[in-house]
């Protein structure tokens, strides 16, 4: 019996995809497909497939073409299927002609031709593009505008803010100072302005029609969020926090792991966030224009407190040192949440330097990792005897910011949640928040 390979992602199935299979299937008795799936195909640059693996799946098995599908995972897996399962001839279409030939090694490899005129790139182009549009100035939009680039189907189409800008990846979008004749041209908005406007500007795009993705913290009062949540779904509209972090690979693997009880019981977690360079602040030094160390980086310090302990802390304790206090600019604050079973403190500055690690304390074992451990793409889980330690690696495209952006976008089109900051996270963040606004239990340092 010759058994024949392929691989291939196969989303939107097309007659080039059929035509592909039905010559693999006829170079011997017996197919097998390899799928690649969503994790790996996300590390080759390709992202926002429009189907699910499981739908790739099903539209691959429905061609009755398959004898066996499988799963592609993770690099070099094409020589481990070739050994295990015996293979005698890899195929794949011409367009690979050439990067296959290492495995001739192993069995025979044919190049069938590519089908002309179709691919699944052309069928998801053919859609049309989800148009956003950037409302604010904070410095890190020019990231938001470059990582869009990689996401199918979405395109950053123009800019709302106070001023025009010299960053050229802002130039080439369309300005407008007009927040009304910036809605009219998007389909969705992605907030960045100054944290006590957001309420406002989510409001007005919601009321708009406009689907809403906002930095953290959404909004000013709890209030105030769960008013905002509930318009967003009476209106049939997205509205989600963005807390990058939630979507690099390597932090989200952490907290399963920590949630699957691999550390024992949590009894606290310490994480550190600060910038003295003030990555968060605007082109202009004008103070006013600046977000305070709580709300550039308690969000996403917050995260890890909130995913893992939960939102029902019993107590919270403010320790800050303030820049300005007139302008509520804290240099540094500190807060300890004390919970039944746990304690967690988080320290953010933008006046003060400390190291930006993550560290997950557990009654078996410990979570570290080190700065800055929000854009990681690395933690270790360490034991009593250091011979145990285990390393952890997954890459990190973008800072998250594109799978998070992958996220808005289906979440839009599917009209489904996909946030991985769910509600109850961004109330609970905001709550904080409104606290420290109304110093309750803050204790101030000179
Ligand atoms: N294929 C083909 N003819 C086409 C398109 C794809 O023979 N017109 C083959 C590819 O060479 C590959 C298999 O079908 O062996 C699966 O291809 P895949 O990369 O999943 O599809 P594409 O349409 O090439 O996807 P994309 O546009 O995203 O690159």
């Amino acid at each position: 019996m010759i058994k024949v390979i392929t691989y291939g992602t196969y989303d939107m199935l097309h007659y080039g995809h059929i035509r592909l299979l039905e010559r693999a299937k006829a170079l011997g008795d017996y197919l097998i497909v390899g799928i690649t799936s969503d994790d790996y195909d996300k590390s080759r640059g390709k992202i926002n497939n429009q189907q699910s693996l499981m739908e790739r799946i099903a539209a691959v098995r429905a061609t009755g073409l398959a004898d066996e599908i499988i799963i592609e995972e993770y690099e070099g897996q094409k020589i481990d299927d070739i050994r295990r399962m015996n293979v005698d001839i890899f195929t794949v279409g011409s367009d690979w002609k050439g990067r296959f030939d290492y495995l001739n090694e192993f069995c025979r490899v044919v190049y069938l031709p590519r089908t002309k005129g179709i691919s699944s790139s052309e069928v998801r182009a053919e859609k049309r593009k989800l148009k956003i549009g950037l409302v604010g100035s904070a410095a890190f939009r020019t990231k938001f505008i470059n990582e869009a680039k990689f996401v199918n189907g979405v395109e950053v189409t123009g800019v709302c803010a106070s001023s025009p800008s010299n960053e050229q990846e802002v130039k080439d979008l369309f300005y407008t100072d007009d927040y009304d004749e910036l809605l009219e041209q998007v389909d969705a908005v992605y907030i960045i302005s100054k944290p006590e406007k957001h309420y406002e500007d989510i409001k007005k795009a919601l009321s708009a029609g406009k689907h809403v993705l906002c930095e953290s913290p959404v909004a000013y009062t709890r209030k105030q969020v769960s008013e905002l949540f509930q318009y967003a779904k009476d209106k049939g509209l997205i509205l989600m926090d963005a807390i990058k972090t939630a979507y690099s690979t390597a932090y989200a693997r952490l907290i399963l792991m920590v949630k699957s009880g691999k550390i024992g019981n949590v009894v606290s977690i310490d994480a550190v966030c600060t910038s003295l360079s003030d990555g968060i602040a605007i082109e202009e030094a004008d103070l006013s224009q600046k977000w305070n160390s709580m709300c550039g980086w308690a969000p996403a310090a917050m995260l890890p407190v909130f995913q893992i302990f939960g939102t029902t802390y019993k107590e919270q304790l403010f320790y800050t040192k303030f820049q300005n206090k007139a302008e509520n600019m804290d240099a540094f604050t500190k807060i300890d949440f004390i919970y039944p079973s746990g304690i967690a403190t988080i320290k953010v500055a933008k006046g003060a330097k400390a190291e930006g690690e993550l560290v997950i304390a557990g009654t078996k074992s410990y979570i570290y990792v080190p700065a800055p451990w929000w854009k990681t793409d690395y933690f270790e889980v360490r034991y009593e005897n250091p011979a145990d330690n285990k390393r952890f690696f997954y890459q990190l495209d973008g800072e998250g910011i594109r799978y998070e952006i992958v996220a808005f976008a289906k979440a839009i089109e599917s009209g489904k949640v996909m946030s991985y900051v769910s509600e109850d996270i961004s109330e609970a963040i905001v709550g904080v928040i409104e606290d420290f606004n109304a110093r309750k239990n803050l204790i101030e340092i000179e």
